[in-house]
């Protein structure tokens, strides 16, 4: 009745939804605490009022085509576009309690940076700049000086282009990206691989480099279970990015190695390009995200080492989920997640089994159990990892190509050290 009064009176708002008699609800409503500009999207924007268009990526830029750029007739949407956070599910606005903050902390190199990883304890969170051409220092960010500070750090023996890390027993591994036998002058060597680190003393110590003599192609990133395996995938990306002088010699792969053996074990060769990987708390899931719509030129030609594009259109974007088999094998392959944003890169646990992962031009909070997006983090640079931070691991660092941004909120990141 009010409706049908709203509409002779013409106050109703100037666009409708498809075949539906109901006056059309905002898209977008402002939500959540104050502390961050949040939004809340009704039911996920399924329905959308006619006219609407997305334009897809150009395929370079990952700000462009972003969903925030849909073109649609409902004013509410506008919302969107300046949102710190986007809701997709309700519900889920208690993972950010009463003070969420969405902050960038330092603007760095329009360059790839990854491979954030914390050190309780240390109270540091180093990352790496596997983007060419390539530093042999990587960065630590001193989260005991408040502001935290940001400043170059180098490793002995330096460590090139890592684009993964992780903590286990106070020792840092890195997956080192790239390949050359012309660093220092012609004085240092590396391949892709894996490198141990002792935080405390810098020094380093090259534990895995070659797969019975060939090259690995990238080693993009790992994670360790607790038996103390290493499960790492190994991407192309590196021929791509001018990162490796040599073309890949394997097929993108995901491998699980055994430091005390020297084991190297295939576990995964489905994915056209696998890239972040996680593992579930209770060891029973992996999860590698697939990032094929970006990829690349495998003939030893120039072009081919002059970057990549994205192609959302014909290539996938996933995450998928796998069980893991007596604590050796991945086994029943599904996807629980499709970046509608770019593609998914790091990906890191929370203690409450949600999974983040860098997309594009922020951060997407997933629900592995429901294959749901419930908030995406909106960044103004494309995030590509991510490390769970503070001594209550409630802050999350992203990282990428020109920013590092901190959320502190109440999720919390499985525990690492
Ligand atoms: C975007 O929306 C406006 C207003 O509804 C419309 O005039 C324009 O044609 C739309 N553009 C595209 C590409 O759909
Ligand atoms: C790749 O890097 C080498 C230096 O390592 C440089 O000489 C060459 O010009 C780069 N190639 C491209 C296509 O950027
Ligand atoms: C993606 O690939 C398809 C098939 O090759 C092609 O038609 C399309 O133009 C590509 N899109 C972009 C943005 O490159």
């Amino acid at each position: 009745m009010l409706q049908a009064l709203l509409l002779t009176a013409g106050v109703a708002a100037a666009y409708s939804l498809p075949n539906s008699n109901g006056a059309p609800v905002p898209l977008a409503k402002k939500c959540g605490p104050s502390s961050s500009k949040i939004v809340c999207m009704h039911k996920y924007a399924s329905v959308m009022p006619y006219h609407f268009y997305r334009e897809p990526s150009n395929g370079k830029d990952p700000a462009s085509g972003n969903f925030a750029q849909t073109n649609v007739s409902d004013p509410s949407f506008a919302q969107v576009a300046g949102a710190d956070i986007i809701v997709y599910d309700e519900a889920a606005l208690k993972i950010l309690g009463d003070k969420p903050s969405v902050k960038k902390m330092f603007d760095i190199e329009k360059k790839g940076h990854e491979a954030p990883v914390y050190v309780p304890g240390m109270e540091k969170i180093f990352f790496g700049e596997p983007a060419a051409p390539a530093p042999l220092h990587q960065f630590v960010i001193d989260l005991n000086k408040e502001p935290p500070t940001l400043g170059p750090h180098t490793f002995d023996p330096p460590i090139y282009a890592p684009n993964g890390a992780t903590i286990n027993k106070g020792k840092l591994y890195w997956a080192q990206s790239g390949g050359s036998k012309t660093l220092q002058g012609g004085r240092l060597e590396a391949r892709p691989g894996i490198v141990a680190v002792d935080p405390q003393t810098g020094k380093s110590e090259t534990i895995l480099n070659n797969f019975y003599g060939y090259y690995f192609n990238q080693i993009n990133d790992l994670v360790m279970d607790s038996k103390g395996d290493i499960w790492f995938t190994d991407p192309q990306y590196a021929w791509f990015s001018n990162l490796s002088d040599t073309p890949p010699r394997l097929q993108p792969s995901t491998y699980r190695f055994r430091p005390s053996t020297g084991a190297v074990s295939i576990v995964e060769d489905t994915c056209v390009q696998p890239n972040g990987i996680a593992i579930s708390a209770d060891e029973k899931t992996m999860y590698i995200a697939d990032s094929g719509s970006i990829n690349g030129d495998v003939s030893d030609s120039v072009q081919a080492r002059s970057g990549v594009a994205f192609n959302g259109t014909t290539v996938g974007r996933a995450i998928y989920a796998y069980d893991i088999l007596k604590g050796k094998f991945l086994a029943n392959k599904r996807p629980i997640y499709i970046a509608q944003d770019w593609i998914p890169d790091g990906i890191k646990v929370a203690t409450n089994g949600y999974l983040v992962t860098g997309a594009g031009l922020g951060v997407d909070v997933i629900d592995p159990e429901e294959g749901t997006v419930v908030m995406r983090i909106q960044t103004d640079f494309p995030v590509q990892n991510l490390a769970f931070a503070g001594k209550d691991r409630k802050q999350l660092w992203m990282v990428g190509v020109g920013g590092v941004a901190r959320v502190t909120w109440e999720l919390e990141g499985v525990k690492l050290e």
